[in-house]
């Protein structure tokens, strides 16, 4: 079966989120509306309860990928990024969309309904969901975030000395020189 995109938001983020559903469904693309809805009491729309439930479908493999949204996008990122093999990333341009998919191969895309003018987030949704992972390199840093959560999850806090982790080559526009 098809995996869905999740999308969640608070009240914050509602009026954000109705556009991204717009543009998912003006693409055919299958996705889950896990709330809130168009609820003004903000007390019962807490930002962790609709982030847990989109954060949780992609930990658990459930989801294809995840869409959060509440008034800054920060909240909603902070506790999405508590479940184990998530990795959302806040973000508020096109560039940090593409390069958060490329290097940090992120699962769920956090954006701000009061910050995020809506062409600019449809615009970064867009990227977020057709830029693929660039592999290589990048793999290194995404298994030292994993080896991190793992021992962190027994309760220790996890630390190492820096040193090369070689997993592929860099991309020869990544190479630059640092005394420019
Ligand atoms: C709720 O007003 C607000 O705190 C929330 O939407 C979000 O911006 C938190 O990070």
């Amino acid at each position: 079966m098809e995996k869905k995109i999740y999308i969640g938001c608070d009240t914050a983020g509602y009026g954000l989120k109705m556009q991204c559903i717009e543009y998912l469904e003006s693409k055919d693309i299958p996705y889950v509306d896990c709330g809130c809805d168009n609820d003004p009491d903000i007390e019962s729309t807490r930002y962790p309860f609709f982030a847990a439930r989109v954060a949780g479908a992609v930990s658990k493999g459930e989801a294809e990928c995840g869409i959060l949204i509440c008034g800054t996008g920060l909240g909603m990122s902070m506790m999405a990024n508590k479940f184990p093999g998530v990795r959302a990333a806040m973000i508020s341009s096109t560039y940090q969309a593409k390069m958060t998919r490329l290097h940090n191969d992120a699962n769920i895309l956090c954006m701000g309904g009061r910050t995020a003018g809506e062409w600019e987030a449809i615009d970064m949704l867009e990227t977020f969901l057709n830029t693929p992972y660039d592999g290589g390199f990048h793999d290194g840093s995404l298994n030292l975030i994993k080896e991190a959560e793992e021992y962190m999850g027994n309760g220790k806090i996890w630390e190492k000395e820096p040193c090369k982790i070689s997993t592929g080559a860099l991309k020869d526009s990544e190479i630059f020189d640092r005394k420019k």
